[in-house]
């Protein structure tokens, strides 16, 4: 009997139901002896125990559906250590559990702090396969993440609809996009939607040369301007606080987020007048693009490969193009950040987009 643990956990994403139906269609065309158990709402589920028996027909008629079949939830790595309210050691409940239900190994769909438990639960002996999920694609070890295409499919889908409204007014737009710690979705729905200036949390920026920008604009009779920007956009002088100093900064910022600061700032520079928009959540919702339901059924179906081969602790990524596994090990903790220097960046800057750092 083959008994496998399966998880979704972190902030979800489209496609985690197409990455496990690829995992349990991968098992269950060469052993009919599986036992599948969902783990409800991630680690939490693991941690407690509250799991439901399925069988590959739960699996079926889920390519297309967003969210996740299992439930999710956040479970901070940094507390995985710490016992909960009623002094559990959470890491030997999940370890309790695992042996208790006598499983295989554990497949775990997630993005950074996922794997960092994951990695954690591999080094405590547990056997263990993940999947690379996020729409922030900023998981060290893969080219891509799945969620990522669909999140920039929508992202872009709203600049486009901003653009018809703008070229009737003669404003400035702010798309809020997802991604606090890196800026993928935003550089790449910035470019396929022609923003004329893109904010990466990674390309500190000064406000005077978004102001310029936007001038400059004017004078060349553009009658409007669209920003594309991170969550986690940060100007030059922010971003030479120490980390805590800035934490405390954000805590006591008056704007709900980076945009709301940036509208009152050009307003005041350009005088202009300045509208958001927050996609928000809607960049991880509805159905999973092409795109990411074949590249989620290529990593569940490798999975399915591993396990079948009894080779665990590895990451399912993709490199070069093609589908391949990483050690645990060399994921957990790193992140994959946009590289100002790459050359995405400067062919954006050649044909005139910016980034707010330089004229
Ligand atoms: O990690 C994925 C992500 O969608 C980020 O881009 C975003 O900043 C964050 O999750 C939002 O998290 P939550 O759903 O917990 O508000």
């Amino acid at each position: 009997m083959l008994r496998i643990g399966m998880l979704t956990s972190g902030g979800d994403c489209q496609a985690l139901n197409a990455a496990m139906r690829g995992v349990v269609k991968g098992i269950c065309t060469k052993r009919d002896d599986v036992e599948i158990y969902g783990f409800q709402d991630g680690y939490k589920g693991l941690i407690y125990g509250n799991f439901s028996m399925l069988t590959p027909k739960d699996f079926s008629g889920i390519l297309t559906r967003g969210g996740t079949i299992l439930g999710t939830s956040r479970q901070p790595f940094k507390l995985m250590r710490v016992p909960d309210a009623d002094g559990l050691d959470k890491v030997e409940a999940m370890k309790h559990t695992y042996y208790k239900l006598n499983l295989n190994c554990l497949v775990i769909l997630g993005g950074n702090g996922t794997h960092k438990t994951a990695n954690l639960l591999r080094e405590e002996g547990l056997n263990v396969v993940t999947l690379p999920k996020t729409i922030d694609n900023d998981l060290w070890g893969t080219d891509m993440t799945f969620g990522f295409q669909s999140a920039v499919d929508i992202a872009t889908d709203t600049i486009d609809r901003i653009h018809t409204t703008a070229t009737s007014h003669s404003r400035v737009f702010i798309i809020e996009v997802m991604g606090h710690k890196v800026g993928h979705v935003t550089l790449h729905a910035g470019i396929a939607g022609g923003a004329d200036i893109i904010l990466l949390p990674e390309i500190p920026y000064d406000i005077k040369v978004i102001s310029d920008v936007i001038q400059k604009r004017t004078k060349a009779g553009k009658k409007f301007t669209i920003l594309a920007v991170a969550e986690g956009a940060i100007s030059k002088e922010d971003a030479k606080l120490k980390k805590k100093e800035y934490k405390e900064k954000l805590a006591k910022r008056k704007y709900p987020s980076i945009a709301y600061e940036l509208a009152e700032q050009i307003q005041q520079t350009t005088d202009k007048e300045v509208r958001i928009t927050v996609p928000g959540h809607t960049q991880r919702g509805g159905s999973p693009c092409a795109y990411d339901r074949v590249f989620a059924t290529r990593v569940g179906a490798k999975a399915a490969e591993l396990i079948l081969n009894q080779e665990y602790g590895y990451m399912v990524a993709m490199r070069d193009g093609e589908i391949t596994k990483v050690p645990l090990e060399e994921v957990a903790g790193k992140l994959k950040y946009v590289d100002p220097k790459c050359s995405f960046i400067q062919e954006a800057k050649m044909i005139g987009i910016s980034f707010g750092d330089e004229l």
